[in-house]
């Protein structure tokens, strides 16, 4: 499929619209010794912002490392992760080697490779497939080992750690052996991310929080709504394809200028518009409708969590998406304490949020959804 609006991976360079004063603002913190914290619902754009920022400061001679929690099933992979990432600075084939120690090559502390690797991640690679190590203690190594190897290269080094909330929920005391660490590196400062606005609060913002103070805490929003308009005139421009400025807009009143959803309506009209060559307002509707379908089951498996955990918490969200305007006290009969919780955990989840004293959810494509069904 011909994609001109890229969507379901980060996005850099010209796609990724609407960051460039957070993008340089994380940089000269980074340069600053200064950890960021970055928090929003999911599908915002924190991984591509994190990439573009690693990306230039890699250019600038820095070394990073990435490794997102989403993706890392155990601790032994993390383990894994963390060394890989970084001494893939030096351009060394970390699956190679790792690969090699797992068949037990021993000419392995010979090869010329491994001896660019430093002592302490030599031995820490030897190490990864003894059936009887111990985790704890091969993780203290590995979260070190990032700041060890910057130090021995002289070179300083950005450390990302995406989805950390993921983590926090299953494992508190790794999140405080973490800070006790990081908070002892001087060659290497951390970027964070998180879905979970409230779980990453409970971190980064409590007092209580193993990472209170450690970092500065960024918000990450809708892409905003000007430069959105031009990005999705242009991208279509380039592939030959009118759009007028009101139905540009029009995409984005739909979406909310929420990142991966404004994309993948934009695509999937482009795919419907692509032989007459312009669009009209209907194709609009058409697109978002027919976007909305083809997230059925993503949305299914939302609604089926959510009615998991709570029907309170999944009538809370159909009633939200219907009307976020009255007071959702009124209209329910329950006891007003479990009305609170509920909407505590829903906002701890980052399915709703509230400002103003209303509560909105933060899934454009959740809300029509919702309000289609009936319960
Ligand atoms: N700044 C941006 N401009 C335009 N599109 C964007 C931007 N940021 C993200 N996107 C779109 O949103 C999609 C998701 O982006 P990304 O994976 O960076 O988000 P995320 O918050 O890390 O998501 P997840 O919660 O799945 O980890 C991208 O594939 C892209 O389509
Ligand atoms: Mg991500």
């Amino acid at each position: 499929m011909e994609e001109i609006f890229p969507f379901g991976r980060p996005v850099t360079g010209e796609h990724l619209v609407g960051r460039e004063s957070l993008v340089e603002e994380l940089i000269s913190l980074v340069k600053n010794n200064q950890s960021a914290m970055l928090v929003a619902p999911r599908r915002y754009g924190k991984t591509s912002l994190l990439l573009e920022v690693m990306r230039r400061l890699k250019d600038e001679g820095w070394y990073v490392g990435n490794v997102d929690f989403f993706d890392i099933p155990t601790l032994d992979k993390l383990a894994e992760k963390i060394v890989k990432t970084t001494i893939e600075n030096k351009f060394i084939s970390a699956d190679k080697i790792i690969s090699a120690a797992r068949k037990g090559i021993m000419a392995l502390r010979e090869s010329m490779e491994i001896k660019q690797v430093t002592q302490n991640g030599m031995e820490i690679i030897l190490s990864f497939p003894e059936a009887e190590k111990d985790i704890d203690a091969l993780l203290d190594e590995c979260l070190d080992f990032p700041e060890h190897f910057a130090a021995k290269q002289k070179a300083r080094m950005c450390f990302i750690y995406d989805e950390l909330g993921d983590i926090s929920k299953m494992n508190a005391a790794l999140i405080k052996k973490m800070r006790s660490k990081f908070q002892m590196h001087k060659k290497t400062v951390y970027l964070f991310s998180g879905s979970q606005e409230s779980v990453m609060r409970d971190i980064f913002v409590d007092k209580k929080g193993a990472f209170y103070g450690f970092c500065r805490v960024f918000e990450l929003g809708a892409v905003p709504a000007e430069p959105f308009k031009h990005y999705i005139i242009r991208t279509f421009d380039r592939a030959h394809i009118t759009i007028s400025s009101d139905d540009a807009d029009g995409i984005l009143d739909q979406t909310q200028g929420h990142p991966y959803y404004t994309q993948y309506v934009c695509q999937t009209i482009y795919l419907n518009v692509k032989e007459k060559r312009n669009v009209e307002t209907c194709d609009i509707k058409d697109g978002f409708e027919q976007a909305l379908v083809s997230q059925q089951t993503y949305l299914d498996s939302l609604r089926a969590s959510l009615k998991h955990d709570s029907i309170l918490q999944l009538r809370l969200c159909a009633f939200l998406a219907k009307d976020e305007q009255r007071s959702v006290y009124s209209q329910f009969d329950d006891n007003r304490q479990n009305i609170y919780s509920a909407l505590q955990s829903l906002i701890k989840k980052g399915m709703i949020r509230k400002t103003d004293n209303r509560y909105t959810l933060t899934d454009p494509f959740f809300k029509q959804y919702l309000r289609r069904i009936e319960l």
